[in-house]
């Protein structure tokens, strides 16, 4: 039999722009409206409603849209739009331009209130229901959660008891939620069963915004259309692996959300673990999304804390320093955050993967806020070749060799290797071979978020991490909270360095070290 099945077939079509299965076409969103609770906040300015005007931009949204902000704010529709007007200039990755805007404008709509507010909600149903009829939405609402979680229930129920959840055959209800989903397994299971009371999990999108983020999709680009990787992504050539994001920013503005948190919760439960199971899983047996969840929800159930947690895991705090040029506070003196704060700023975890392909490959994953440069990268490993038929002292400068995918902010991928130096004598040193998208491609990529709230509208979840997904990475990192709630205060470490030595002990233990980007 040929190998030529029907999931490969392109239908022999005399209009090929009519075939729903060439995933090459733009993909432009069916007839909805976008409701965003939380629409006066940080993430609504500064993400969602630049990203919105980036679809309408590139063509991508439907003439029939709407837009609907809920928020505390006793606004008028006009201040709204003035609003989302001002964060669009100010955010958007593409020019401004006014007949875009103008369109775009006519569907935004404001519906004053709180989330525990039942007549809220009632004008909330009569502004749907208003632009179903003024601008075509056909009835699909997106409803964006980009407010605190503890509020989802309460927001969940009352959509539900105003008609707003319900499903049916010709038209959809979708729920966005932002992270954090919870802040332990418990609290994880208990949220989601919440929202999926109201909401069956096929219209839950959870966002990840690692995600939607061009290099973490080139992952699987990588690794699975290209046959130079895969006989080497695995325990017998891989000494181990680095996912690195360090940030140079601080925490000033930001103790509402972060106090308590901290970093293992803020990042390394969902992107770093995400980029995790991209880094490992199988191939998928097709990209159909449940294919690629159900490979990631494999290679996460086979991922554990490697132990003891006291020594292959780090903590750390930032003091003051220097950034550049500037002098900046420690974290116990930014604004919001109370002396004493046990809070931490830096986390480093070691992971092991238990299957045949990782099994003895240590996962270092790190992340922290006021580290030397910001960056974020899956640093691939390798052993060093069994034998070198070379001097001792032709190879003294030649390191492991290393495949580095740089998810930003210089997006490309870089290979590391030995190097014959030029000259009469042979000596053999590490150099890089570097692909740049910047170099490689014209067009510039999407921000992650028009990616994810188009897919939203198309009701597309591949990029979405499902329940299991995230209950499972809160059981992975779970033990070592647990651990870490005793331990007490995290180690300090100067801002503009890389974190604790502690976090360099980690790695010394078994003669390696980090990467210094
Ligand atoms: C968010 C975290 O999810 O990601 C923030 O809550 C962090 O603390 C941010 O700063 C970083 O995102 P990016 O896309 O700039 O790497």
């Amino acid at each position: 039999m040929s190998g030529y099945s029907q999931k490969t077939a392109r239908k022999p079509s005399g209009n090929p722009l009519r075939d729903p299965r060439d995933k090459r076409l733009p993909r432009i969103a069916g007839p909805c409206s976008l409701v965003i609770f939380g629409a006066t906040g940080d993430l609504a300015r500064k993400k969602l409603l630049p990203a919105i005007f980036d679809l309408a931009a590139a063509g991508l949204l439907p003439p029939s849209f709407g837009l609907v902000g809920f928020a505390r704010r006793d606004w008028t529709d006009e201040q709204f739009r003035e609003f989302v007007l001002d964060s669009v200039k100010g955010h958007t990755r593409t020019p401004f331009r006014a007949a875009v805007w103008e369109r775009l404008a006519e569907g935004i709509r404001f519906v004053q209130g709180s989330f525990d507010e039942s007549p809220a909600f009632d004008r909330l149903a009569t502004t749907l229901a208003e632009l179903d009829r003024e601008r075509g939405t056909a009835g699909n609402h997106a409803f964006y959660l980009a407010i605190p979680p503890d509020s989802f229930p309460t927001v969940c129920t009352r959509l539900h008891e105003h008609g707003l959840a319900e499903q049916l055959r010709k038209r959809w209800r979708r729920v966005v939620i932002e992270k954090p989903f919870g802040h332990d397994l418990e609290s994880a299971q208990e949220l989601n069963s919440a929202v999926n009371e109201v909401f069956p999990e096929d219209n839950v999108f959870r966002i990840d915004h690692y995600l939607g983020k061009e290099t973490v999709q080139n992952i699987l680009a990588l690794r699975f259309a290209n046959q130079l990787f895969d006989p080497i992504w695995n325990a017998h050539y891989v000494d181990h692996v680095q996912i690195t994001m360090a940030e140079d920013i601080g925490l000033g503005g930001r103790a509402g959300y972060y106090d308590g948190i901290g970093a293992a919760r803020d990042v390394i439960q969902n992107h770093l673990l995400q980029l995790l199971a991209l880094t490992a899983m199988e191939e998928p047996i097709s990209f159909e999304p449940s294919e690629i969840q159900s490979e990631k929800v494999k290679v996460l159930s086979a991922t554990r804390l490697a132990e003891p947690i006291a020594e292959t895991s780090a903590r750390g705090q930032y003091t003051d320093g220097w950034q550049g040029s500037e002098h900046v506070c420690g974290l116990q003196d930014e604004e919001g955050f109370v002396t004493g704060s046990t809070t931490e700023t830096f986390a480093a975890i070691t992971l092991e993967v238990d299957t045949r392909r990782w099994a003895g490959v240590p996962f270092y994953l790190r992340t922290g806020k006021r580290l030397g440069r910001r960056v974020t990268e899956i640093a691939v490993v390798f052993k060093r070749a069994p034998h070198l038929p070379f001097d001792a002292t032709m190879t003294e400068e030649l390191g492991q060799n290393a495949l580095v995918i740089r998810i930003q902010p210089d997006e490309g991928i870089t290979m590391r290797f030995g190097s014959k130096v030029p000259g009469s004598s042979m000596q053999v040193r590490d150099v890089n071979m570097d692909f740049s998208y910047g170099q490689a491609f014209t067009v510039s990529s999407p921000e992650a978020y028009e990616r994810l709230i188009l897919d939203v509208m198309l009701g597309e979840p591949s990029l979405f991490p499902s329940n299991a997904e995230v209950e499972l990475s809160w059981a992975i990192l779970d033990p070592a909270l647990r651990e870490w709630a005793e331990a007490g205060t995290p180690d300090p470490y100067e801002s503009g360095t890389w974190g604790p030595a502690s976090a360099d002990q980690l790695l010394a233990r078994s003669g390696r070290e980090w990467r210094r980007p």
